[in-house]
């Protein structure tokens, strides 16, 4: 096995809106393989991504654009057909791309046959599939817990004059994998997909998979705490996620990839303690391979947060886990706008970026980040996010907007149709592929030259990682593997900065986050570093 995972760049790609080849205005399979070679086409005229992770595919009603899946072993029509997925596969793998899917395991759609038969009668053998109970003395929920997406996480079926549970909306039934058939039926899924070549799984929400098996209420609710996903904060989520019998599944789960070689994971634990993201790694490594580190996505622009949120990560995970970073997602405001300002933004996403790319561990871009794309405001009446309709102020539309391919298509480029399903973005003139492809100084031409570095210089992939205390508004990192040496400097500021290089010897400049910069030897021993800057120095 190569543990490939552990040096490769990954890319999230959202794909109704990656490209759209049959102009329904939602994007799909048989466009995402036309583009494969803007991904990585062998050389570094490409971004040079390794691993694609496409968000849900199988077919889905769409209440929670596919984190409802009613099939896990199709495809939905609106992306294409097995036959259309068989050929992105190949083509990526043509091209030295791996493919992960999205795997959600924790919750059916209500459609779903399994949920249909469960819901039937109490007797149907598929009743103990999902997690219903009897309703309490006066009527109401069995228990306080609440649903992610507001509101309490149970809800009445009148037919059976039961409650069932649901983590996230009412047409996403929890499963019940204290069940045994449950749990072997999502490994046969698993097993489906792996035959079928897939290198692995992004696994949604693992840490809920298990609840309690009283079902006992959640400590008393405690003053508001920030959380990304508001409404649900107000508990302790002592009951209802984080269980110990999730690691059982896991294990089992693990034995899986091991058994077909080559394989990953990368689970969506969403817990805020990274000592306890760090336990779904398996005391031995015999869990998952990787758990997502959204800190960054919490963080405010600060470089002292952001050195204490890496070495905390470094600090909770055994020597064998590989860390992951992440600065924008499917679910949460693009970095580009969160870190926005006015007369540093694009300097910003620069710094961001080499920061992801140059921390131990593997990086997750998402879609669009690499042209600097910005969320996009959303009318009322064009909302489609299920969060978004009951919370406009923390809907998840505005980063889901269409890829912008080109200033002067229809539509960017993303389709062929003018009614997009969501509106293409309004800086499409300026911010699109075509227009930065050519242009040395573009940020996309910056990823490309960041990426294909990374590439080649195994103390970025796996090297070592020491922090070192730098002056104020700097982040400052050394990365080494044998004789490589690497001085990581990051500028948060807009202040000028004199990193001094004592006792690491003279340096020379590998690469700029200002393009303008000329590589070669640093001329006064020290790393001079301009306002909103980031080098890496070998020393
Ligand atoms: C996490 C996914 O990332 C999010 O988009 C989804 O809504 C929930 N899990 C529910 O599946």
């Amino acid at each position: 096995m190569t543990d490939w995972w552990r040096d490769a760049v990954c890319y999230e790609l959202y794909v109704r809106s990656f490209q759209d080849s049959n102009g329904d205005g939602v994007g799909d399979l048989a466009g995402i393989t036309q583009r494969l070679d803007h991904l990585n086409d062998g050389t570094p005229q490409s971004l040079g991504i390794d691993a694609l992770w496409l968000t849900p595919i199988n077919p889905s009603p769409m209440f929670d654009f596919g984190y409802d899946v009613s099939d896990y072993r199709g495809v939905d029509p609106l992306f294409g057909t097995l036959v259309d997925f068989d050929r992105l596969l190949a083509e990526a793998h043509r091209r030295n791309i791996r493919v992960i899917l999205d795997l959600v395991p924790n919750h059916t759609s209500h459609l779903h046959p399994w949920f249909q038969a469960s819901r039937r009668a109490r007797t149907d053998p598929y009743r103990d599939w999902y997690v219903w109970r009897d309703p309490a003395a006066d009527g109401a929920p069995p228990n306080n817990w609440a649903s992610s997406f507001g509101g309490p996480a149970w809800t009445f079926d009148a037919a059976t004059g039961q409650y069932y549970l649901h983590s996230f909306l009412a047409e996403q039934p929890d499963l019940n994998f204290r069940n045994p058939a449950v749990a072997q039926a999502m490994e046969e899924v698993i097993r489906f997909w792996l035959d079928r070549g897939v290198d692995g799984f992004r696994v949604d929400v693992v840490h809920k998979m298990i609840k309690d098996a009283q079902l006992r209420d959640n400590p008393a609710p405690r003053p508001e705490e920030e959380h990304p996903i508001k409404h649900y904060g107000r508990q302790v989520h002592l009951h209802d996620e984080d269980q110990p019998e999730v690691h059982d599944i896991l294990r089992r789960w693990r034995r899986i990839l091991n058994e077909y070689g080559d394989r990953t994971m990368v689970g969506e634990v969403y817990i805020f303690d990274p000592r306890r993201v760090a336990t779904y790694y398996g005391g031995s490594g015999d869990e998952l391979p990787m758990a997502f580190n959204f800190s960054f996505m919490w963080s405010p622009w600060d470089a002292a947060a952001f050195r204490a949120q890496v070495d905390q990560i470094e600090a909770a995970l055994a020597a064998h886990a590989q860390p992951t970073y992440v600065l924008s997602s499917h679910d949460a405001p693009r970095h580009r706008t969160r870190f926005d300002d006015p007369t540093w933004g694009e300097a910003r996403a620069r710094l961001a970026a080499m920061m992801l790319l140059t921390l131990r561990g593997t990086p997750f871009l998402y879609y669009g980040e690499e042209i600097g794309m910005r969320d996009v405001p959303i009318p009322e009446a064009r909302i489609c996010d299920p969060v978004g309709k009951r919370f406009p102020a923390v809907g998840r539309d505005p980063e889901r907007t269409p890829m912008q391919w080109s200033g002067t298509a229809r539509s960017g480029g993303f389709s062929t149709a003018e009614d997009t399903w969501l509106p293409v973005g309004p800086e499409v003139a300026r911010v699109n592929v075509e227009r930065q492809a050519d242009d040395p100084g573009s940020l996309l031409s910056f990823y490309r030259r960041l990426i294909w570095y990374r590439k080649r210089t195994v103390a970025l992939t796996r090297g070592t990682y020491r922090a070192l205390d730098g002056p104020p508004d700097t982040f400052v990192y050394l990365r080494e593997h044998a004789s490589q040496r690497l001085l990581v400097a990051l500028n948060f500021g807009s202040q000028p900065r004199r990193v001094r290089l004592d006792g690491l010897g003279s340096g020379r400049l590998e690469l700029s986050t200002d393009a303008a910069r000329v590589n070669g030897a640093l001329p006064q021993g020290d790393v001079e570093l301009g306002p909103v800057e980031g080098v890496i120095v070998g020393v």
